[in-house]
């Protein structure tokens, strides 16, 4: 069996990382969240006050090298990133964060910076990352590459009951504005915008189940990773 790069892109809370890390778990690959890694970045700049008023980008910039992120599996199966030795897993998802990312993410050092990262984190393949430019500029040879989407409204109740779970107070009409916000801040930068690769195949999960969205993931992975029986090569996808 070979050893392929998944490559999952796609709008906020469309179900990317879910998807992804059943995906990575199915297959035994591994799982690296991208987003996971720019919102880890955010938070460093907010403790460090780069944020207070506006985004001072040099000040961040040259404050990189003293970011140091690593992902790390958790007893419970999960992934944990720690952000120079601390666990910032659950601090990472809420609304400061979520405010203020995407301004992050369009500092082309921040991206060049991060996307080295994750250059050396797949290099051995096997491995299953999401994101917004995983497909497009991460990995622009991955073996399989999904764009994963569902409507707005159906992506902000799901990251509402997520974060309600999680006993953070938010309304829906709240998480709907962020998540527009976002979707149009990350399609429109200059640098890497989110953009859904000519060869990506397209999963809408509006109406699919976690477990049929799998399920058809499964299937085109193994297509790519099991050598086609009879010698012949079948097209895509
Ligand atoms: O909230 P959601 O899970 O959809 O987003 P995320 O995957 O955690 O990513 C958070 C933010 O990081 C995005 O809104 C983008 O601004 C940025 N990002 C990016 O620019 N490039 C990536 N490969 C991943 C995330």
């Amino acid at each position: 069996m070979k050893a392929i790069t998944i490559a999952i892109d796609g709008f906020s809370a469309a179900g990317k990382s879910t998807l992804a890390r059943q995906l990575a778990r199915r297959l035994n690959y591994a799982y690296v969240d991208s987003g996971a890694m720019y919102r880890a970045v955010t938070l460093f700049a907010l403790r460090r006050g780069l944020l207070d008023n506006r985004l001072d980008e040099a000040d961040l910039v040259a404050s990189l090298t003293q970011v140091d992120l690593k992902c790390k599996k958790t007893d419970s199966g999960g992934e944990a990133i720690l952000l120079n030795g601390e666990d910032v897993t659950a601090e990472i998802r809420g609304v400061a964060v979520s405010d203020h990312v995407s301004k992050v993410a369009e500092i082309p050092e921040v991206r060049s910076h991060l996307i080295k990262m994750q250059r050396a984190m797949g290099r051995a393949k096997a491995v299953v990352m999401d994101g917004r430019d995983i497909g497009t500029v991460v990995f622009p040879d991955a073996e399989l590459k999904l764009f994963v989407t569902a409507s707005p409204e159906t992506r902000a109740r799901r990251r509402c009951d997520e974060l309600v779970a999680k006993g953070q107070q938010v309304t829906l009409a709240q998480v709907l504005q962020g998540i527009k916000k976002r979707d149009e801040r990350d399609s429109t930068r200059a640098h890497s915008p989110l953009a859904k690769a000519a060869d990506a195949i397209e999963i809408d999960n509006s109406h699919l189940s976690k477990a049929a969205q799998l399920q058809e993931a499964v299937r085109l992975a193994l297509r790519r990773i099991q050598p086609q029986k009879g010698g012949k090569s079948k097209s895509k996808p």
